[in-house]
């Protein structure tokens, strides 16, 4: 099972493949909004995945769309709701958005 380790804090969460990096951040107990429940509506979910971007679900088309109309994001944007974690570890950041 993957291990996402979440910054700041450096907390490490191992949950089964296919978890989103949302849920998984929720599990770790860690602060993160969550406003369309997971939708790729709101944008809240928005988060920085630092480490693993090969081994986590490729951006839609939907996602990318929602991602280019927020302020703030970068090439290691992703929505945490939408980003579907596979068999490797990862890390994410949580900036500015939770
Ligand atoms: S929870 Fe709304 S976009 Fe992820």
């Amino acid at each position: 099972m993957p291990v996402v380790t979440i910054k700041p804090s450096g907390k490490t969460v191992e949950v089964a493949s296919g978890t989103s990096l949302l849920a998984a951040v929720l599990h770790a107990g860690e602060p993160i909004m969550h406003k369309c429940d997971g939708k790729g509506e709101c944008g809240a979910c928005h988060l920085f995945l630092v480490e693993g971007r090969k081994t986590v679900s490729r951006i839609a088309p939907a996602e990318n769309a929602k991602l280019d109309s927020m302020i703030g994001v970068g090439l290691k944007s992703r929505l945490g709701c939408q980003a579907i974690l596979g068999n490797e570890d990862v890390t994410v950041e949580l900036l500015g958005f939770a």
